[in-house]
């Protein structure tokens, strides 16, 4: 802590990232606002919870006051708002497909409101074409690129080294060990825990060269670097991709799902009603073709004009320099937290492993929630602690044992054991990174007084 220098200050001269810092944390929302500390005073808030998901651009809600007045029903409207507003929805699939350089004939985009959600309707429509029945999916996956898996197909879980970090020999292994019969390999882009980024053109031309396909959950990916679908020739080709809005400054409720009409002509939607209908008499069901198809109901076209604005705001601030100010972000904040010898970091550091701009962490002696709890109430800083919705993942790194996760499943009073979370986004700064360790540090020094005066006012863990 001694050495830290003002990394801000210093910056500025030599490159100009407080410049950039200044210049993005202008484009969002709320990034200002006041925020209550335990003591009655308020302060600037500070978000580290970008991963859970993000405050809007200001081009977004500004986007949303102008298009509002012409908003109207999309598709079947006849009126010049109904024209404008169904021109606005399916524009923004190809503005979509471009960001991520998918290609313009074969795949479609199809919104849905989430990550999650795009997950369980791409397996919902595997499993009814599937002659394979497995799916091999990663020990390190967030539970939505896990459990929809579950009901449907037989899952492999691809292993993962000490670190967490994904084991391609055991992908490889376990492609010929099932092959002919791996229906798709799904992995996360990046994980929300370790912020690790997973080689995903290798994973998807290894899965190529055994006669499967790849999904890569995009979710922490696709906001914080550039990502390329590449041609559908290319053996590192993504066959299939998805990602959400409320990640990427645009929080309502938009998510897509990106592939190959083709998967999608023949069998049934998940949804069904209007919408997305031809023809239906009591005799038979007409549907639409794909991306209509999947999209039943009346559509978000607010949240695809949200989404439209977010993406044309990260793609004119350009994908590589948001990605290299997060990482140099990142970077300074793991080294800032390596200096509190109580806290331990659950991955691996090196500052040339691929990473977002997220990284858990755990204290000596401090439980994540009353931690996280701490750091709100002193400084105005969020993060979130717990599993991430990635059990069997922090899990493994905790190295939980099958009796250890047992015991817990049985006794709910219990507090299972967890690691706090911090996530940034393009908008966080050195300063904020500097305030955040000198906290930590603080409570590192004097856990016991932190523990007493937050575990009252808790009441008793
Ligand atoms: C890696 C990953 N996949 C999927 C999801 C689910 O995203 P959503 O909540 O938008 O469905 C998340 C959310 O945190 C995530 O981090």
């Amino acid at each position: 802590m001694k050495n830290r220098k003002n990394k801000e200050r210093q910056e500025m001269g030599e490159c100009g990232a407080m410049n950039v810092s200044t210049e993005l944390r202008k484009l969002v929302l709320g990034v200002d606002e006041k925020v209550p500390l335990a003591n009655g005073k308020y302060v600037t808030g500070i978000n580290f919870d970008n991963a859970a998901t993000t405050p809007p651009f200001i081009s977004v809600m500004e986007e949303i006051m102008d298009f509002a007045p012409w908003y109207s029903s999309i598709h079947r409207g006849t009126g010049y708002k109904s024209r404008l507003s169904s021109k606005l929805y399916e524009d923004g699939r190809k503005i979509i497909k471009d960001f991520v350089n998918a290609d313009e004939y074969r795949d479609i985009v199809i919104y849905t409101k989430s990550t999650t959600e795009s997950i369980n309707i791409l397996c919902h429509r595997l499993a009814q074409e599937s002659k394979q029945h497995i799916v091999l999916s990663t020990e390190m996956e967030h539970l939505a690129n896990d459990l929809p898996w579950r009901e449907k197909f037989q899952v492999e879980y691809v292993g993962i080294t000490e670190e967490g970090q994904l084991s391609l020999y055991d992908l490889e292994k376990k492609l010929l060990k099932y092959a002919g019969k791996v229906k798709l390999v799904t992995v996360t882009g990046a994980s929300n825990v370790t912020g690790y980024i997973n080689p995903i053109y290798e994973i998807a031309a290894l899965a190529h060269q055994y006669g499967t396909q790849i999904l890569v959950d995009g979710a922490q990916l696709v906001p914080h670097a550039p990502i390329d679908m590449k041609p559908y020739d290319a053996m590192d080709h993504i066959d299939y991709l998805v990602f959400s809005a409320h990640k990427m400054y645009a929080p309502f409720g938009i998510g897509v799902l990106i592939g190959h009409k083709k998967t999608f002509v023949k069998g049934e939607p998940v949804y069904k009603g209007g919408g997305n209908v031809r023809l239906v008499s009591h005799q038979f069901v007409e549907l639409e073709d794909p991306p209509a198809k999947e999209e039943s109901g009346t559509p978000n076209v607010i949240g695809v004009a949200a989404f439209v604005r977010g993406i044309k705001t990260l793609g004119s601030i350009g994908m590589n320099r948001i990605h290299q100010y997060e990482s140099d972000l990142i970077r300074y904040a793991i080294e800032g937290l390596q200096e509190i010898p109580e806290i331990k970091l659950y991955c691996n550091c090196d500052k040339n492993e691929k990473r977002v701009s997220l990284i858990s962490f755990a204290m000596q002696g401090m439980p994540h929630d009353l931690l996280a709890q701490i750091l709100s109430c002193e400084a105005g800083i969020g993060v979130r602690s717990g599993l991430f919705c990635a059990h069997p993942y922090v899990e493994k790194l905790l190295k939980m044992s099958t009796e250890d996760l047992e015991y817990f499943h049985h006794h709910h009073d219990v507090p299972v054991p967890g690691l706090v979370r911090i996530s940034l986004g393009l908008y966080n700064n050195y300063h904020e990174i500097d305030l955040l360790v000198k906290l930590l540090a603080e409570i590192a020094e004097n856990k016991h007084y932190y523990k007493q005066k937050y575990r009252q006012m808790k009441g008793s863990r």
